[in-house]
């Protein structure tokens, strides 16, 4: 009886490299001889279906094209090739509060979250102290972003997000520097959204975090899926290729 929140076809992006600004005289040589045209596959081909309900993770070492997956399903990024379909309201919370202006307060940062979240002024007014209280920043609202720890920051990106009632979370490393609390926090508020058949991807390198948390996992290895399955079986493996390779 499940049905899908996400359906990914055959997503594959490309990135092409970019141009040194200031290139030095070796490495434009080097660059002349390479002929530096070569685009960078980031994801090849993969195929997902994500359910309602289902806690997903994605796991895989560093540039394996997680965060650019997450970005894809948010729409943020077009993929070169595929399709993908997302059925429900979707809040993003890519690595520390995308949409946010460090030099302002955080009373300021709210609103304007809250804005790129697509809520409209008056909702945000209304909901503006629960937003704070659930941070749990009271004492430092009025300060510029800029001032905040990483943790407070992602405290802050967490409420807002929330505050939207998605039914899909996508989440990119941003439980990773709360303190004990606040992740107990965001765990609670997480599983609640599940139960009411909301829908998260949620990447992250914390494996015990994900194979506790999430139903499913998908391991990304330079942009291919290398597996797909039940999240601790998934995370096992690929554990132990990470020990084998060292
Ligand atoms: N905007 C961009 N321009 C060029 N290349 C990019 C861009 N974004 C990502 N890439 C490249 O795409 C690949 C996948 O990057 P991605 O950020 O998806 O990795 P990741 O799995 O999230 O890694 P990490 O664990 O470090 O967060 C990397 O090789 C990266 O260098
Ligand atoms: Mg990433």
């Amino acid at each position: 009886m499940s049905s899908p929140a996400i359906v990914a076809k055959d997503i594959t992006v490309r990135f092409r490299p970019m141009v040194d600004r200031n290139p030095t005289l070796r490495r434009s040589i080097g660059r002349m001889r390479h002929r530096e045209t070569q685009e960078l596959v980031a994801l090849d081909g993969v195929d997902l279906t994500i359910n309602k309900g289902e806690a997903f993770g994605i796991i895989g070492r560093n540039g394996a094209g997680k965060s650019t997956f997450l970005r894809v399903m948010a729409r943020t990024l077009k993929p070169d090739e595929g399709s993908v379909n997302v059925y429900g309201k979707t809040s993003t919370l890519l690595q520390l509060g995308v949409g946010f202006n460090v030099q302002l307060s955080g009373r300021r940062n709210i609103l304007l979250g809250g804005l790129a979240a697509g809520l409209r002024k008056s909702e945000i007014d209304e909901k503006y102290d629960s937003i704070v209280e659930y941070a749990g920043l009271e004492y430092a609202i009025d300060r510029p972003v800029r001032t905040y720890s990483s943790g407070m920051f992602s405290r802050l990106a967490f409420a807002v997000g929330m505050a939207l009632e998605p039914n899909i979370l996508l989440l990119d490393e941003v439980l990773a520097v709360g303190d004990e609390s606040f992740r107990n926090k965001s765990m609670d508020t997480m599983r609640e959204l599940l139960a009411k058949a909301g829908t998260i991807v949620f990447v992250s390198h914390a494996l015990p975090n994900v194979a506790e948390f999430c139903d499913r996992v998908m391991w990304l290895e330079a942009g291919k899926v290398r597996m797909i399955g039940e999240a601790s079986a998934v995370v096992e493996a690929y554990q132990t290729a990470v020990q084998e390779a060292r």
